[in-house]
């Protein structure tokens, strides 16, 4: 799986805030055995987010962007909406568990507007913005992964697998 990590942030993107949920979701996606490049850092600016997700899974080969971030209801949060902008089909099950599992464990789970589908053939997956949100949730979604990406694909074989070898 090759995965990328967008954090959304107005203070980290300025520097005003050390990034710490971008650095967990990475390791957490890492000891899943994925792939991940360097965090991305954006702020919270719905064209800048939208254009960036669009960036990143338009490159062709990414399987899974988590973001995180910008998800609530602080006036400047539009995550969810700048994700709308760019999928073409959405995946809600990941949110609805992620708020559902939440919800058993904080009720400012309602808090977050977390939205969740594909863009091709890259699943984008809203996490909230606190690195103690982002274990949570990661742990009610990773077990989903490995098989959602291969059903985005369209077969683990088709995308993600070398080309095969030509016939002798
Ligand atoms: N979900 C889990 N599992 N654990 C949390 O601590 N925090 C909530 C919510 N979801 C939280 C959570 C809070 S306090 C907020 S404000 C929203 O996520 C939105 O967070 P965000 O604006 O940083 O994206």
């Amino acid at each position: 799986m090759r995965a990328a990590v967008v954090t959304v942030s107005d203070k980290g993107h300025a520097g005003l805030r050390e990034d710490a949920s971008g650095p967990v979701l990475r390791d957490l996606l890492l000891d899943l055995g994925a792939e991940v490049g360097p965090i991305h850092m954006v702020p919270d600016e719905q064209d800048q987010i939208a254009t960036l997700l669009r960036l990143l899974a338009d490159g062709g080969d990414l399987d899974l962007i988590l973001t995180t971030g910008g998800t609530g209801l602080a006036p400047r949060d539009r995550t969810p909406e700048a994700t709308a902008a760019v999928v073409d089909r959405w995946a809600p099950g990941f949110a609805e568990a992620m708020r559902a599992a939440s919800l058993t464990i904080t009720p400012r789970a309602m808090l977050s507007r977390a939205v969740s589908g594909v863009r091709g053939r890259t699943l984008i997956i809203n996490m909230p913005g606190s690195p103690k949100a982002c274990r949570e949730n990661f742990a009610v979604i990773a077990p989903a992964l490995e098989h959602a990406v291969e059903t985005v694909c369209g077969g683990a074989y088709e995308c993600a697998a070398p080309d095969p070898a030509p016939p002798s």
